[in-house]
């Protein structure tokens, strides 16, 4: 309840509209906790048996929906400062016990992940869901206070910017010629744009394309990609904050993602206290204290090679081979950064076979200028690089990964015209949301999540 302003407070009369969070009560009075969506805190209504309506007032139950008018008052009681004195309550709907799911007692997030509508409704998701909002805000911020462009890159696109193959190809059909019962048997064989085209898995190409006239840009929109990971840390479509840097190496890149980190994390605890709350007593894992740890020190900085060594010396037992060239996977990030480090930590220089076609190839031949931003508790939650920009080279790595450098021309020629050394990112934003609110599943973080055999809703 947002708008209410502790030092205006004079008994005066107040209106509100929201939900039941609990009630009870006697004969005598009521006491309803009235949620309104806009804040963690519920206000506590007291409603005296006088009311003409008390009756239906004793009915209301968990999730019903009412407007009430009332006096704001200094609460006597312990555990909040004010308390509302109704005059009158208006029911707006109501939640029937027996069949709303949603009831006092505790629910499970895995119960909550299967009734995925639900979830707003309910005190966990609403604060993640507000902190997502915040963070979302944060980030544009943080972005144009740097005089950075937010540029809007494609979703439909006919280049596989990663080069992974991990992409969703995109049909056109008339649905309505299409009866009902067959509609998950359509054959889906046209192309609409002559070519075959996909949902972007990355706004980057497009996004380097634009630094070359507005210098600073930034993305944030919806990824999608078609890997078939059912962990706790993908999704098929996911909110990814793109940033793209003319004149800029991969020093300044790794600066800039930890500065942006920062921003959002001090912005956060700044304004989501309430809602942090919230999650730690869902979580029973208090991420404030990791928090401010990263604000106070910079993340470390450790190059793949260091990386491996560090990893071999470790006497873990890795499930996952190790060798200098293989793929980090999520028990070296994450031994890394929370065992090894115990702090954000920031890999560089990989194998240039293990990275994407536009990273800048380093004087070694052997490594390009990529770093990954592994987090305490997560493992990669940024992905970036500095850019090849000389023409000849991005056109054999190209050919090397089996790319057709003539089909993506427009690329390609960024290179050949007033070329210029770049760099930038891509965060993907429900990883920074779990690490912030601590949640151990990717897919409470999204109020639609979409994973292999889930889209509903
Ligand atoms: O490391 P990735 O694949 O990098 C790129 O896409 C670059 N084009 C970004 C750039 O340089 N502009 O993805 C970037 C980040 C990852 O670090 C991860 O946080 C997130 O996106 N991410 C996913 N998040 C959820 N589900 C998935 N399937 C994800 N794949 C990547
Ligand atoms: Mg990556």
């Amino acid at each position: 309840m947002s708008e209410i302003h502790a030092d205006k407070i004079a008994p005066s009369s107040i209106t509100i509209a929201g939900w039941v969070r609990t009630r009870r009560g006697s004969k005598k009075f009521s006491f309803l906790e009235i949620n309104d969506g806009s804040s963690a805190k519920s206000l506590q209504v007291i409603v005296d048996a006088s009311i003409s309506n008390y009756s239906e007032i004793e009915r209301l139950t968990t999730g019903c929906s009412v407007k009430i008018q009332g006096n704001l008052v200094l609460s006597p009681g312990k555990g909040q400062k004010y308390e509302m004195q109704a005059t009158e309550v208006s029911v707006f709907g109501l939640a029937d016990p027996e069949t709303f799911p949603l009831q006092k007692k505790e629910m499970t997030l895995e119960y909550l992940r299967e009734n995925a509508h639900m979830r707003v409704r309910t005190s966990t998701y609403s604060s993640i869901f507000r902190i997502r909002s915040r963070v979302s805000f944060a980030i544009h911020r943080f972005f144009v206070e740097r005089g950075f462009s937010y540029v809007h890159t494609p979703i439909l696109t006919t280049a596989d910017g990663e080069g992974a193959g991990e992409s969703f190809k995109v049909t056109n059909f008339d649905m309505a010629k299409v009866p009902k019962t067959k509609q998950g048997q359509v054959d889906f064989e046209q192309d609409f744009f002559a070519e075959p085209s996909m949902l972007c898995v990355t706004g980057q190409l497009e996004g380097e394309l634009l630094t070359m006239g507005l210098n600073k840009i930034y993305t944030f929109g919806p990824t999608f990609r078609a890997e078939n990971s059912n962990t706790s840390r993908h999704l098929a479509e996911f909110w990814m904050v793109e940033p793209e840097v003319a004149f800029a190496n991969l020093e300044d890149n790794m600066y800039l993602a930890q500065d942006m980190i920062r921003y959002v994390v001090a912005d956060v605890l700044e304004n989501c206290s309430d809602d942090i709350d919230v999650c730690v007593q869902k979580t029973q894992n208090d991420t404030r204290g990791y928090l401010k740890m990263a604000l106070e020190n910079p993340f470390i900085r450790v190059s793949y090679t260091e990386a491996i060594d560090i990893l071999k010396k470790s006497g873990q037992n890795f499930e996952n081979p190790l060798f200098w060239g293989c793929d980090l996977k999520s028990e070296h990030e994450r031994y890394l950064c929370e065992v090894h480090f115990k702090s954000p930590t920031i890999v560089y220089d990989y194998p240039e076979e293990q990275k994407a076609f536009y990273m800048y190839l380093n004087d070694d031949g052997k490594t390009v200028r990529a770093m990954d931003v592994l987090m305490p508790g997560i493992g990669e939650v940024v992905g970036g690089s500095q850019r090849e920009d000389r023409e000849n080279i991005l056109i054999e790595r190209m050919k090397a990964k089996g790319i057709d450098a003539s089909h993506m021309d427009w690329y390609v020629s960024l290179r050949r015209y007033g070329s210029i050394p770049h760099a930038g990112f891509g965060l993907g934003l429900e990883r920074l949301i779990m690490w912030i609110t601590g949640m151990g599943n990717i897919r409470d973080v999204i109020p639609f999540p979409r994973t292999p055999g889930n889209c509903k809703y």
